[in-house]
């Protein structure tokens, strides 16, 4: 017998990624609910050539289902992951809402999947741009130790959203069409609200979710407190720069580390990457082979490259980070760590 799975805004950008990862799994399904807004109730999506009607979302969504894949928002998930515990549904959360709660693990299974066990009903998915950074930089973590990351990313719109991605579609095409770029109609990025909205088409937007604490974004201290959680290391010294781009799927980052060990070469350093799981090294400048947002689309992999060691300082090291953002920074790591709980028997009919 399988299980009965809910996908919680299943009409969204990473919904819809959700779904195509569940056609997939490894995870014995019985049946698959698919939920979103009233706006959505009783439209069709597909899965596995079968028409399922999408129902609203309610408290009561979730009376016999054993998995819910959340990622329709911070509020969603704080107002009805409850409600699906209650229900008996483990909840796989994708929204930023329970990241840092200390009895909520934060998990990339490739890099802290005995943290599943410690769980209470609900699992955090990190933020994408960490969950990448998290598998290129764990193999360098458990050989060489790490004493310092500097991260600058390079973001795609559609981490924001299907609306996002609409929305550069037709800044891109009024641009094209000689509309001045500061003239171009944004009403979504560089983050919701009634902030300050600006163009992304042609553009590079320094800000990624709102400002907080030390004038660093929240997208930036996501990443500064998710990476000492799921590294299980606070005083791993992190700061990040989190950047949007005119891309529409694929983050980019580029990552300066230093390393605990003395006498680490770059030829060491691209080994043990080469070696983990969920991550491929491509790294040959000599062909000017280094990896690409567009050649990371649809594959489940963390791509590593241009990796060498800083010019100055022995202990330093700079890579180039690619990953789709919509599948191992959102719906595939959902989904994995899904199938990791049932290979684990953490869960169970
Ligand atoms: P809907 O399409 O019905 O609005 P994205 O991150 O791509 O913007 O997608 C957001 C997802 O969250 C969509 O599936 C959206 O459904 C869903 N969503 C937004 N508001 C609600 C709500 N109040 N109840 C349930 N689902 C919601």
């Amino acid at each position: 017998m399988g299980f009965n799975v809910a996908v919680v805004g299943a009409t969204g950008a990473v919904g819809g990624k959700m779904i195509e990862m569940l056609e997939g799994t490894t995870l014995p399904i019985d049946n698959v609910k698919l939920l979103a807004s009233a706006r959505s109730a009783g439209k069709t999506l597909e899965f596995k050539g079968e028409e399922l009607v999408i129902e609203e979302l309610t408290e009561d969504s979730f009376t016999g289902i054993d998995v819910a894949l959340f990622s329709a928002g911070g509020g969603i998930s704080a107002k009805f992951a409850p409600a699906a515990v209650k229900a008996g549904a483990i909840v796989i959360d994708n929204t930023s809402h329970f990241r840092m709660d200390p009895n909520t693990p934060l998990v990339v299974p490739e890099v802290n999947a005995h943290a599943l066990k410690g769980h209470n009903g609900i699992i955090a998915n990190p933020n994408c741009s960490t969950i990448q950074m998290m598998v290129a930089l764990e193999p360098i973590r458990r050989a060489f130790g790490l004493s310092r990351i500097i991260v600058s990313t390079y973001q795609a719109v559609s981490g924001a959203g299907a609306q996002a991605m609409e929305e550069l579609k037709i800044q891109l095409k009024d641009a094209i069409h000689g509309t001045p770029l500061n003239e171009l109609e944004a009403n979504i990025l560089p983050c919701g609200g009634d902030k300050k909205h600006y163009p992304l088409a042609f553009n590079a937007l320094a800000q990624i979710d709102v400002f907080a604490e030390d004038d660093y974004t929240y997208e930036e201290w996501k990443m500064v407190n998710e990476t000492k959680k799921i590294m299980e290391d606070d005083s791993i010294k992190v700061a990040a720069t989190c950047v949007r781009v005119p891309v529409f799927s694929g983050h980019s980052e580029s990552i300066y580390i230093e390393v605990e060990k003395d006498g680490v070469t770059a030829d060491d350093i691209k080994r043990v990457c080469a070696d983990f799981p969920g991550l491929v090294l491509e790294d040959d400048p000599a062909n000017q082979i280094y990896p690409q947002a567009i050649n990371s689309l649809g594959r489940k992999e963390t791509f590593v490259g241009r990796i060498r060691r800083d010019l100055d300082d022995p202990k330093g090291f700079h890579l180039w980070c690619v990953s789709d953002n919509l599948l191992k920074g959102a719906a595939w790591n959902s989904v994995q760590i899904a199938e990791q709980m049932y290979q684990d028997g953490l869960l169970k009919k």
